[in-house]
Formats: C-alpha cells, sequence, structure tokens
C-alpha cells in the first residue's frame, strides 16, 4: 500500500487525511495517508525514517515548511520562490523534491469563484509564511498593485525585496490601514485568527465593489469575514476551497492524477458545520 503522511505541529485537527482519502476513494487506490505530530528538532530524522520505510510522499504544514524546503534535494521554482515546501515528492533513493501547492490552490479557488487578479490592486494583510507563499503565483497574473500591510512593517518590506517587483509591491504598516485606499480583492493572511487584534476595516478599504478571502478557514475565518461582510463587500469567503485545491495539487504531483474537488469541498464543509 502507498504510503503518505502530513508532517506538522499540532496536526491532530487537520482535515488532510479525510480529503486526500475522499480523492484516493475517486480512482480506487490504497493507501494510507496519515497525520504526523512531529517538533522541529526531530523533523530530519523523522522525514529519513519514512523514506526509509517505503512512503511515497508528504504534505508539511506549520512550523514545518521552511525546514522542509531546506532538508529536500531538488525544489520546484514554486517551493524556491517561497523558501518554503508543503508537498514533497519521493525521489530514487531516500531523496526529495520539495514543491509548493498553496498559491496553486489559491489561484484554482479564485478561479472557481471568478475572482479576477489581472489589473486589479489587491491588499493581503499579514507578511508571514502564508503571505511569502502565494505572492509570487499572485504575480504571475500581472495585477495592478499588491499591498502588503502588516503590524510589523519591516517583514512586509522584505517581501517587497523578495519579490523582485518593487513598485507594483508596496509594504504598509496595519498602523496605516486607513490610508491604503481601496481593494478590489482583499486577503486576510495573518495568524490572528479570531481577527480581535486586527484593526476594525476603513471604510475606504471595502465596498460593494470588494472580494475578500481569508486563508485561513471555519471558525477561523468568521471574525475577518464578518468585519468584510458589515463593510458591504461583494463577496466573503473563507480558505476551505484553497485547503482543497492545494490538496489535490499535491495528490497531482504525487500521482499524475487530478481528482475532482466540488463534492469534496462541500462534503468537508457540511463535516465542519457538524462540528
Ligand atoms: P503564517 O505562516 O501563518 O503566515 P507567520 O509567519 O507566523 O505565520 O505570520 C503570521 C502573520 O500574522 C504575520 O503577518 C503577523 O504579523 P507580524 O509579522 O507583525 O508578527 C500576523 N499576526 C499575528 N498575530 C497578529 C495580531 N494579533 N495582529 C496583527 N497581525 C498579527
Amino acid at each position: 500500500m502507498d504510503s503518505y503522511v502530513l508532517f506538522g505541529h499540532p496536526v491532530a485537527h487537520s482535515r488532510s487525511p479525510w480529503i486526500h482519502a475522499q480523492f484516493a476513494a475517486q480512482f480506487g487506490y490504497e493507501q494510507s495517508y496519515e497525520s504526523v505530530d512531529v517538533v522541529p528538532e526531530h523533523f530530519e530524522e523523522t522525514l529519513w525514517n519514512f523514506a526509509e520505510a517505503g512512503g511515497r510522499g508528504a504534505n508539511v504544514t506549520l512550523p514545518l515548511k521552511e525546514q522542509a524546503a531546506m532538508l529536500c534535494d531538488e525544489l520546484t521554482p514554486a517551493a524556491a520562490r517561497a523558501g518554503a515546501a508543503n508537498t514533497l515528492i519521493r525521489l530514487p533513493g531516500q531523496r526529495w523534491r520539495g514543491d509548493n501547492t498553496d498559491g496553486a490552490g489559491l489561484l484554482v479557488d479564485f478561479e472557481r469563484l471568478g475572482i479576477a487578479v489581472t489589473e486589479r490592486r489587491l491588499v493581503i494583510i499579514g507578511a508571514g509564511g502564508a503571505t511569502r507563499g502565494i505572492l509570487g503565483p499572485l504575480l504571475e497574473l500581472a495585477p495592478r498593485q499588491i499591498v502588503i500591510v502588516n503590524r510589523t512593517p519591516e517583514r512586509a518590506l522584505q517581501l517587497v525585496l523578495e519579490s523582485g517587483a518593487i513598485g507594483v509591491v508596496q509594504a504598509w504598516s496595519l498602523d496605516d490601514l486607513a490610508s491604503v485606499g481601496h481593494a478590489d480583492v482583499l486577503i486576510h493572511a495573518t495568524s490572528a485568527y479570531r481577527a480581535d487584534g486586527l484593526p476594525p476595516l476603513p471604510d475606504e478599504l471595502v465596498d460593494a465593489e470588494t472580494v475578500a478571502y481569508d486563508l485561513g478557514y471555519g471558525a477561523s475565518a468568521e471574525a475577518f469575514l464578518a468585519q468584510v461582510r458589515r463593510a458591504g463587500a461583494r463577496l466573503a469567503v473563507d480558505g476551505l476551497g484553497m485547503l482543497v485545491e492545494q490538496a489535490a495539487e499535491s495528490f497531482l504531483r504525487w500521482r499524475g492524477v487530478r481528482p475532482q474537488t466540488a463534492a469534496v469541498r462541500e462534503n468537508l464543509r457540511r463535516l465542519l458545520a457538524d462540528g
């Protein structure tokens, strides 16, 4: 039986094993996919042991994505640009190729939702690993501007410098949110998941043309999405679709086939609603 895992800390509440079981069933594949809780100090050894035991592929989540990229023997351009890997593909020997499917997953979900990026003004709140992972793929769609707003503005500035698109990408402090101006697309990418750390959204930021997307999903996205709905956003959605699509992209890289995602997304939504 082909063996896959999710490495992270913590991982107990991850929906990835459920999602991958649905995908495998679509093709009649017999596979195992388990969550493995591993602290950074033990990650290298655990990954090596998994390869030795014949592991075919792994997903990696917080806080191990950057470390995963460093442990890989080769990286795809997406993983290299993000400086982080969420998908490890087994190579001959005990070697791994690191990829990053977060950005691809977001773009597939944007397409499903009809969220346009080209020539639009994007505002991203947050400048951590999540933002770093999606910045390159978003830039490829030629937005007019991407404004990164962060509590620690130096981190936003760092992403601007790394982006290679100074001018198109700008850095702002969260303290100056009131002056950022209008967002065609507003993305919430902080880990202040209850959003209680976030200032109120200024009127100029969100209007009836704005679409808002939270990279988190379920309860963790509620506070932000409630704020943008109150502000009159045209669309306010959580990142459940991105979660399922990035998983489908991982599956594609491991198996060479892309699973259907619509029913999986809807069933997962129901599962979350049922608690
Ligand atoms: P991730 O990989 O989820 O992006 P991260 O790299 O730790 O995690 O980044 C967390 C992001 O959430 C950062 O942008 C962080 O802001 P700082 O760079 O200033 O730390 C942001 N964040 C976390 N808690 C926050 C809060 N209470 N208010 C505003 N921003 C917050």
